[in-house]
């Protein structure tokens, strides 16, 4: 059975792509849902038009992971579709941040993409997509959210390469960068009212990031980047001394 692992699905972004999935990927019977707030899971699941299972997992646990590649033994799907969007931002410099937030970003956002991928890419053939969920942050360092940048640059680069070691298995993977969306993250990451320049950047809508996501997924594209804006700005962030840009992307 062909089947779609989307992680982060209980809300924001990864709502979205679990809406989207039966339009854009009609060969997919089945959904695998995953994020720790069941409830929300199965209420996405019962909205789907296609087989939605809730898995509820805390990524950052060892003992969850371990629950997840045991499914996948167990039960051997052929995933035609991985999206990794689970991710977690908090604002504030390094120094007044909990210990614990910060483990939170490098465990979810690193940690978890990388080894959901490696448990579940045993289970993917000559077509499927790969999505990593990265940012506009992973272009150049953002004070005050410097682990959070540091973390999508570490997404958007593993997705480059991984994209080579699979390109013989004929398996996309596309980093998808987008800028600001109004989501619970910005609540969750202490960002809404605190931030002059997420107050500032436009933002980006969300199904329209699903959407481009998973038309650059199809084209087999190694960046998704939504909006002329921040399409300039990575340009910018390419060919300027990253000394000068770090002063300009302060968040
Ligand atoms: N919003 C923005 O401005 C923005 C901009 C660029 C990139 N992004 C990226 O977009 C992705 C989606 O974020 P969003 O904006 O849609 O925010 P969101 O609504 O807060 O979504 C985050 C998702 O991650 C899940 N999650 C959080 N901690 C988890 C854990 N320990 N284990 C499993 N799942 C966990 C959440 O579900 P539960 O709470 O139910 O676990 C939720 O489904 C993230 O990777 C984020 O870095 C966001």
């Amino acid at each position: 059975m062909k089947i779609a692992i989307i992680t982060g699905a209980s809300s924001g972004l990864g709502k979205e792509y679990a809406l989207r999935l039966s339009e854009e990927f009609p060969e997919v019977e089945a959904v695998w849902l995953i994020a720790r707030r069941k409830a929300l899971l199965d209420e996405l699941g019962a909205k789907l038009d296609l087989t939605a299972v809730s898995v509820p997992l805390d990524l950052t646990s060892d003992g969850d992971l371990g629950i997840l590649s045991r499914k996948l033994e167990g039960e051997r799907p052929d995933v035609a579709v991985l999206i990794n969007c689970a991710g977690c931002g908090y604002l504030s410099n390094v120094e007044d941040t909990d210990p614990g937030l910060l483990s939170r970003m490098t465990d979810l956002n690193m940690r978890a993409m990388t080894l959901v991928t490696r448990a579940v890419l045993p289970y993917m053939s000559k077509g499927s997509h790969i999505v990593n969920v990265s940012s506009i942050a992973s272009f150049c360092p953002n004070a005050r959210m410097t682990v959070y940048s540091s973390t999508k640059a570490y997404v958007s680069s593993f997705s480059l390469g991984l994209r080579e070691e699979l390109r013989e298995r004929g398996i996309s993977v596309t980093a998808v960068c987008s800028g600001p969306m109004d989501t619970e993250f910005l609540d969750v990451g202490g960002i809404k009212g605190n931030s002059k320049m997420f107050r500032t950047l436009p933002y980006c809508d969300p199904k329209k990031v699903a959407a481009g996501s998973f038309r650059a997924a199809k084209r087999d594209r190694a960046f998704y980047t939504p909006r002329a804006f921040f399409k300039m700005y990575r340009f910018l962030a390419k060919v300027l001394p990253s000394t000068l840009v770090v002063k300009l992307a302060k968040t």
